[in-house]
């Protein structure tokens, strides 16, 4: 039994909000706030506890609200405070919980203070952000920003780089600025007093960089280098983290999670360590970048794709699973607004898509940890079917298509091939509501285009189908909120060496719960040794075990669960 403290988001679930593609109330193509509180009851309906909502703060959306340019506003496309607090005010009613997206690694470049910091090498806001000469017409440094190119931008006023690891329009802060660092926490105390219940806190690993500014080592074909170790859990970080924790979240009781892309289990053990004080729960990439293609470097890992091995997924999953047990505790999540969907890229979206879909959401939220649902992933959207560049709306693309086809000299169809299967546009596009114009998420001109495959996958269609995904979801995440041993207990793998099939089981003093999980769509099987108990839920109506085994087929999965006393 895991012997942590209890707090109430352990029995946590959330989902997922990228506002702008939610729910469009006033038919500008855009989704809003009003649109968030239209769905509360549906939001409800799915058995989770909590909402999280991208970024919804003032900002030219140069990377979809990640870049602020006031930290006070409301983006005007969303609504007004007004609306936020009514939002937070009706969640609560329904007993929805609210985390707010929050970002401090960097602002937008039309921010204030950015705009003072540019104007002379004296002025007070000038160190606000990362400033350095170049040497011999040269940038600083060799580093890559995380949508590729270099991390530094020329500013001609002063003649000095600026240092962005995103776009060039989200100048980093600097971390080592007092006054801006005391900025920041009046930000951050402003909204948790306007009754917020958890604050998802973005990039926070890279707030921390190596200020001697050294070069990269350089394996690639690229000019620039990720070079993490000099702008990614820096020690300073953990010493950061610390000091925004007892400026600002002393006294409440809200939830904290960081986002930290590329922590590992042990730094992991770090932020999460409620003895630490830092966060409450991190975001790690690590088991969702297992199917990046290391031999092609003429991209970033990750728009190059791979078979995942599903041997190497286990171990990174037991890692986390048995490595932070109480140490802290655990994320479980395939999606969120960054990465493609998770039926087009471990499942199969075309003839095994409700088999596939359910067996993900099995396989995974069973586990030890707290859910996150992104928007959709509930009916099993699926990845964009964009042909043209014109559709794509991220940053990123542009930036990868520029670095790769127009400097790089790779040929256009295959990098549009690596857009197609890797964007994170894939993530964002429009909820598909129903059937009718633009799946119902907007009566206007959607911002982004709506996928073709909406009149099959939407929400009325699945509601009213006792099979469907979203029923499936229903019934799993209720499960799971709802039962002791599915938070608290044990986890121990099965079949531990198969190569296809995933299976554990959760154990406490009262009972045991076996999940078993074929990855594949080939048919496979498993020798079964004991008796699991009753039958909770599956993805295929009946079970066959004959002679001991227990035969798999495409993407099966089975929740069992035997009373011990
Ligand atoms: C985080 C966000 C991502 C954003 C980036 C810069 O990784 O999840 O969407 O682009 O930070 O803010
Ligand atoms: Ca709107």
């Amino acid at each position: 039994m895991v012997k942590v403290e209890k707090k109430w988001w352990h029995q946590t679930i959330v989902y997922q909000v990228y506002p702008r593609s939610f729910y469009d109330t006033n038919a500008d193509g855009i989704g809003d706030l009003k649109g968030v509180i239209e769905k509360l009851d549906y939001i409800k309906s799915l058995g989770v506890t909590m909402i999280w909502l991208n970024p919804i703060f003032s900002s030219p959306n140069d990377d979809n609200g990640y870049d602020i340019s006031d930290f006070y506003g409301i983006m005007d496309e969303f609504g007004t405070i007004e609306d936020v607090e009514e939002l937070i005010a009706e969640a609560h009613k329904r007993d929805l919980k609210i985390m707010f997206d929050f970002v401090m690694n960097h602002t937008s470049d039309e921010h204030p203070w950015f705009i003072e910091s540019r104007k002379s090498k004296d002025n007070p806001y000038r160190d606000f952000y990362i400033w350095k000469e170049g040497h011999d017409g040269e940038e600083p440094t060799n580093w890559e920003g995380f949508f590729g190119g270099s991390v530094w931008e020329k500013d001609e006023g002063t003649n000095e780089y600026y240092m962005h690891l995103f776009s060039k329009k989200m100048p980093d802060l600097n971390w080592e600025s007092e006054k801006m660092r005391q900025s920041m926490y009046d930000v951050a105390r402003f909204w948790a007093n306007k009754g917020v219940d958890g604050l998802r806190i973005d990039a926070i690993i890279h707030i921390a960089k190596d200020h001697t500014f050294p070069q990269g080592i350089n394996n690639t074909d690229r000019p620039y280098v990720l070079a993490d170790q000099y702008y990614a859990n820096l020690p300073q970080v953990h010493d950061f983290v610390k000091e925004f924790h007892q400026e600002v979240l002393m006294e409440g009781n809200l939830l904290t999670v960081g986002e930290a892309s590329t922590a590992g289990v042990e730094e992991a053990i770090q932020y999460a360590n409620p003895k630490n004080k830092e966060f409450d729960m991190i975001i790690s990439f690590q088991h969702l970048s297992l199917d990046f293609d290391d031999s092609i470097t003429y991209v970033p890992p990750k728009w190059s794709q791979k078979k995942m091995d599903l041997l190497v997924f286990k171990d990174v999953m037991e890692r986390w699973q048995h490595g932070l047990k109480d140490k802290g505790w655990n994320t479980l999540y395939w999606n969120n607004h960054d990465m493609p969907r998770v039926v087009s890229r471990f499942g199969n979206e075309d003839k095994y898509h409700r088999e596939s879909a359910k067996m993900l959401a099995t396989l995974m939220y069973l586990q030890w940890g707290t859910p996150y649902i992104l928007q959709g992933e509930e009916i099993g959207m699926t990845n964009t079917d964009y042909q043209e560049m014109s559709d794509y709306r991220d940053v990123e693309v542009f930036t990868l298509y520029r670095e790769a086809v127009e400097k790089g000299g790779r040929s256009h169809d295959e990098i549009m091939d690596m857009i197609h299967r890797r964007s994170r546009d894939n993530a964002r596009t429009p909820m598909q509501w129903n059937n009718e114009k633009n799946a119902g998420f907007t009566t206007g001109n959607p911002w982004m285009k709506v996928n073709r495959n909406y009149q099959n996958i939407n929400v009325e269609k699945e509601n009213i189908d006792a099979d469907s995904i979203l029923n499936y979801y229903r019934k799993l995440l209720h499960l799971k909120r709802d039962d002791e041993c599915l938070i608290y207990g044990d986890f121990q793998f099965i079949y531990r060496n198969h190569p296809q099939v995933y299976a554990y089981t959760r154990t406490d003093a009262e009972k045991k719960y076996t999940i078993i999980c074929n990855f594949d769509e080939q048919v496979t099987e498993v020798v079964v040794e004991e008796i699991f108990g009753e039958y909770v839920m599956g993805n295929y109506v009946d079970i066959e075990i004959k002679n001991n085994k227990l035969t798999l087929r495409p993407y099966e999965a089975h929740v069992f669960c035997k009373v011990i006393k």
